[in-house]
């Protein structure tokens, strides 16, 4: 046999070695707890025969408790670049059959190597994670390695798209990293997030609980809010990451993939014109009136089923991206508490970081009031919806479709800041506050002096209501730039993008700006 074929020979035979991960036994038992490994879960990622894999031939460099004879090829993460929608993204994907999927200094530099590869580039980066954290064995040069990571985690962010899957029990560092990207999504009842497992917390603070409760898809999708979105398997996890790259754009400098519209630009909904019922105090279902703006009713709620007194997600309008941002009358009557502002805050910023427009619906009664939430840091909270909407300068088009109270008003993404183009419907109250409200504090005194106090205080509202309770007052300040009909919306939004599509604006130069944190 000639010396090139040995070579060939030699090759290939390390190739699959490094196939199989921390061999078929471990491997049998990933798949029988219901997870995919590594490799198959990029085949499902990444478009069919795209995926080029680097640095297979990776082992660690550790020799302390018996590893010196137990390498494996790869180390534990499988790293390269492929593309999705024919995109190009970069990704890891850890291997939980290698030494729990847990990360050595060499497996945090095939990691750093793809994420300094995308941002040369300018590409997302996918991370599919599924490890038991710092490899205990490698101690320090192991919390080095994250450190490594968690520097690009934010030197990337609001650079490139980066979005996580977490697919296993992800504890210590393997849930900071996430924690820092731009989208996290869980898979159901096989994946968890803690910063120590239900052992540890055992140990310290004497709670029994479990893996699920402390850490599952459940509790950080309704509870902690620190994930984004929970999927029923791992294939609707990858799903996921599919469609919301869909929306973003491949970099800071460049602008989110436009398609086809396939629903008539100028469609109108003349059921709009009857959804706000006549009582202010009644719900509607805001997504009712999102599903008949946006094209084909396609919106890929985020954090669907945390802080649902608001509503966000990526949605096209004639087309187009949009990030829309929607109180939900129906639940809390889309009151702003400190859960809803946190949430909307975060994607308000994540839009403006990739040049994702914002349109933004209104009915909100005001900030929630209470011990519970002053007790919280409403103030702190909310400011930092404010100050995200403030400092947005991507195209920003609101639609008041009832209530628009108090601070709540200029909050959500009003003229005063920035708003580009403001719309109201007829339904709109704009109002420093509901009049019921207003006249009892105004006209205290009066009612309290007049024969019958209750007709008295029932005259003065609806003469409030009369006078304050309508669009025209602000549009007469040129504060909203037209009242539309609801059913006229979808064309006056698509028209009003179109217009906004080339806006340039910028914030002071500065170093960073300093949200309330
Ligand atoms: C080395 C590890 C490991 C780790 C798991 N393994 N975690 N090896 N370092 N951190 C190995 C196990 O020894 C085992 O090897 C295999 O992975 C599977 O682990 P099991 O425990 O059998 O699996 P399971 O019961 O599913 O439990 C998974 C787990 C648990 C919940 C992740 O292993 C666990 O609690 N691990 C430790 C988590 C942790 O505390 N990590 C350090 C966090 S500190 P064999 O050979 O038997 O297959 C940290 C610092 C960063 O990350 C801080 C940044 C801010």
């Amino acid at each position: 046999m000639s010396t090139n074929e040995e070579r060939l020979r030699r090759l290939d035979q390390m190739r699959a070695e490094a196939l199989l991960g921390g061999g078929a036994v471990r491997i049998e038992r990933q798949h029988a707890w219901g997870k995919l490994t590594a490799r198959e879960r990029l085949d499902l990622l990444l478009d069919p025969g795209s995926f080029v894999e680097l640095d297979a031939f990776v082992t660690h460099r550790a020799t302390e408790f018996g590893l010196a004879e137990n390498h494996v090829l790869g180390d534990g993460v499988v790293t390269g670049h492929g593309t999705i929608a024919g995109r190009l993204v970069f990704v890891f994907s850890q291997d939980f059959t290698v030494f729990g999927g847990s990360l050595s200094e060499a497996y945090a530099e095939k990691i750093c190597k793809i994420m300094d590869l995308a941002m040369k580039v300018g590409a997302p980066v996918i991370g599919l994670n599924d490890s038991g954290g710092a490899r205990i064995q490698e101690g320090v040069a192991s919390l080095g390695g994250y450190a490594e990571i968690f520097l690009r985690n934010v030197l990337a962010s609001g650079v490139v798209p980066q979005i996580s899957v977490v697919m296993g029990p992800c504890a210590g560092g393997a849930v900071y990293s996430p924690a820092m990207t731009d989208f996290t999504i869980m898979v159901e009842h096989s994946s968890y997030m803690f910063v120590t497992g239900p052992n540890v917390v055992k140990t310290v603070t004497h709670e029994e609980v479990d893996a699920e409760y402390l850490g599952g898809a459940l509790t950080h999708t309704t509870k902690s809010g620190v994930a984004h979105l929970a999927a029923r398997d791992e294939a609707d996890a990858l799903d996921a990451v599919r469609r919301i790259l869909a929306h973003l754009p491949q970099n800071n400098l460049s602008e989110p993939p436009r398609v086809e519209p396939r629903d008539p630009t100028e469609r109108m909904d003349p059921a709009l014109d009857r959804i706000v019922p006549d009582d202010p105090r009644l719900p509607y279902d805001m997504h009712e009136v999102l599903a008949s703006v946006i094209d084909d009713g396609d919106f890929l709620e985020i954090q669907p089923g945390w802080a649902q007194n608001i509503l966000i997600g990526f949605a096209r309008l004639g087309g187009r991206s949009v990030g829309i941002v929607a109180q939900q009358p129906a639940i809390l009557a889309g009151a702003l508490d400190i859960d809803a502002s946190i949430k909307a805050a975060r994607f308000v910023r994540t839009c403006d970081c990739f040049n994702v427009p914002v349109v933004t619906f209104v009915d909100v009664p005001g900030f929630m009031p209470g011990v519970g939430q002053e007790h919280g840091g409403i103030i702190k909270q909310g400011a930092k919806l404010l100050y995200a909407y403030c400092e947005a300068t991507v195209p920003k088009i609101t639609v008041i479709t009832r209530k628009a109270y108090g601070g709540a008003y200029d909050v959500m993404s009003s003229k005063h800041i920035r708003g580009d183009m403001n719309f109201a419907w007829p339904t709109a109250e704009i109002a420093v506050m509901g009049a019921e409200g207003a006249v009892s504090i105004i006209f205290k005194d009066a009612i309290a002096a007049a024969d019958d106090p209750t007709a008295e205080h029932r005259r003065l509202v609806a003469a409030y209501e009369a006078e304050f309770a309508n669009p025209y007052v602000a549009a007469a300040r040129g504060y909203v730039d037209d009242v539309i009909k609801p059913s006229e919306t979808r064309p006056r939004l698509i028209r009003a993008l179109e217009m906004l599509a080339d806006k340039r604006d910028t914030n002071p130069q500065k170093k960073h700006g300093n949200i309330p944190l």
